[in-house]
Formats: C-alpha cells, sequence, structure tokens
C-alpha cells in the first residue's frame, strides 16, 4: 500500500476509487465519446490538438486514474506521447492492466518529481486534482512548471469570496471512511495568482455554474450552498510563453457542461451497464 503524507489522501488508495472512477470504461465508446467532449476541458483539449496536431506533441497527465484518457485520443487517433500519472497505486495497477502499453506511473502528491524521472510536456492536463490538494497552489505551480506550451485543468471556483484553504472546513466525504480536502478557488485569486507568473501569457477560463455545497457528501463553507457564491465546474486552459504585455490576457466564457443524453441513449446506457458494470467487492 503506498504511504501518503497526511490522511487527507489515504482514500485515494481504496478500491472503491478504483471501481468508481473507472466508470466511464463500462460506456460504449460512441457515448463515452460523446460524454467526454460536453466537458469543457476535453473541448479545450480538442480544439489544442486540432490546432496544434498531435504526433510530435507530448502529453502528461497529473491525476489520471485509471487511464480513460488513453481510450479518448485512441479512439479519435490523437497520438501523442501520452504519459499518465497518479499518487494511487490501485488506480495506476488498474490503467496499466487496461491498456498494458500505456505509460503510467505512480507518483508522491509533488508532481515536481515527473521533471526528474520524465521531464517536461507540451501539454500538462489535470482534472478535478487541484481541489483535492491540501496545498492547491502549490499543486498548481508545480503544474505549471511541467508544461512548456499550455496546461488544462478542471477545478470548482466561485465568484464571490475568499477561497476557504482549510481541509477541516472544506472538504468531501469519500468511499463511506475518508475525508478529502475539496478547495473552491475564488476565480479573481486565481487571476492574480497566475497573472504573477512570468511565463502565463493566455488564460482562458469557462464556467458551468451550478451550487456545490451539500451534494456528493461534500462538507463546504455555508454560502457555497447558494448560488449567490456563483461556484461552478471551471475548465482553464493556461498558455505558457511571452506576455505581450504585463499581465496575461484573460478570457472569461460561460458554458454549461451539463450533458443531456437523448432518451434512447439512456436506455442504452442503462441496459448496457447492467451487463458491464463490475459490482462492488463484498
Ligand atoms: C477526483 S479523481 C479525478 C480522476 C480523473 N482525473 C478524472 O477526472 O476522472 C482525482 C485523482 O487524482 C489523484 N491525485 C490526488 N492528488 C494527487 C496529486 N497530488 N498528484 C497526482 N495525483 C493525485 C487521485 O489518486 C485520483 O485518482
Amino acid at each position: 500500500m503506498a504511504r501518503h503524507s497526511s490522511s487527507f489522501f489515504q482514500g485515494w488508495e481504496d478500491k472503491e476509487h478504483v471501481r468508481i472512477f473507472d466508470w466511464f470504461s463500462y460506456f460504449p465508446t460512441p457515448l463515452f465519446i460523446k460524454q467526454f467532449e460536453y466537458f469543457n476541458e476535453i473541448r479545450l483539449l480538442q480544439k489544442y490538438f486540432e490546432k496544434e496536431g498531435s504526433s510530435d506533441k507530448s502529453m502528461f497527465e497529473v491525476g489520471c486514474a485509471t487511464g480513460e484518457m488513453v481510450r479518448y485520443l485512441k479512439k479519435k487517433g490523437y497520438n501523442c506521447d501520452y504519459h499518465g500519472f497518479d499518487i494511487s497505486e490501485q488506480a495506476i495497477t488498474a490503467a496499466r492492466k487496461k491498456f498494458p502499453l500505456g505509460k503510467f506511473k505512480t507518483i508522491t502528491e509533488n508532481s515536481r518529481e515527473i521533471v526528474e524521472s520524465t521531464g517536461k510536456a507540451e501539454l500538462v492536463f489535470s482534472r478535478d486534482v487541484i481541489m483535492h490538494q491540501t496545498d492547491p497552489w502549490g499543486f498548481l505551480d508545480s503544474l505549471l512548471e511541467l508544461a512548456t506550451d499550455t496546461v488544462i485543468l478542471r477545478m470548482k471556483t466561485r465568484d464571490k469570496g475568499d477561497t476557504c484553504l482549510d481541509p477541516e472546513l472544506s472538504c468531501q466525504a469519500h468511499y463511506d471512511k475518508y475525508w478529502m480536502p475539496y478547495i473552491v478557488i475564488n476565480v479573481d485569486e486565481l487571476c492574480a495568482h497566475l497573472s504573477k507568473k512570468a511565463n502565463v501569457a493566455e488564460i482562458n477560463i469557462i464556467r458551468s455554474y451550478g451550487v456545490l455545497g451539500g451534494k456528493n457528501g461534500r462538507f463546504l463553507p455555508k454560502e457555497l450552498y447558494f448560488s449567490e457564491s456563483g461556484t461552478a465546474e471551471t475548465a482553464i486552459q493556461i498558455r505558457i510563453g511571452d506576455k505581450t504585455n504585463s499581465s496575461p490576457t484573460i478570457n472569461l466564457i460561460d458554458r454549461s457542461d451539463k450533458l443531456q443524453l437523448s432518451v434512447i441513449e439512456r436506455a442504452w446506457l442503462k441496459l448496457w451497464l447492467v451487463y458491464k458494470r463490475p459490482e462492488p467487492e463484498a
């Protein structure tokens, strides 16, 4: 069993983590692609490869879980040099089993060690990982150091109120046993943090608004239970490069990424999952 820096990371070694986060592997491919491409961060990824090409690009995914990104890249023909990293040995073992030719590696919570072991990549992708850190700003900085061209992320943001960085007060219950940090970052603080970086040239922020408090075992500051705080699932693209001005260009876009499957697609998925989805281990 992997050793982690604090109890806030232990839950990622639970078998339930693998089972739940492998959910997409039981989707029929057309629905998997449809659902995936509805997410704003995947649209950013798609645009990146369409504009820049993929065959001469390297991509690191930090917090890759069971590696479903590999399936997406394959199905789309994006043949970049992909490396997946995760702190969960259980998840990396499952990823290797599904994709024996894939490049997956277990790391500690400090993604800076990737530079030493594997170098840097043009594109760094990290979805729903920052919010689970005890030091989200440090984690973000380490992702910026890993990328030579672009970082694409998904995180949770709030428009109003300061970021609560205390994981005891902003957390989520997982797998009936563990608390994990669930940090909702204020968008203005995020822009100010990134604007101070010498190498951040452009920031594109796409918010899909929705109340975060109380759902899925989340224990959050009280104001995050109301829409007024402007909480969102937020996809972010950070372009690394020379700034044309002293501050980076910042673009803010609102776009819902709530999927609307048709009735037929939902029925297909339901039936498919009855046969494909494994039951939890006793
Ligand atoms: C919420 S899951 C998201 C998984 C996947 N990115 C997705 O969107 O389905 C978070 C994943 O990040 C991993 N993780 C958490 N902290 C990490 C860190 N500091 N470095 C690398 N991986 C981390 C966890 O083990 C877990 O697999």
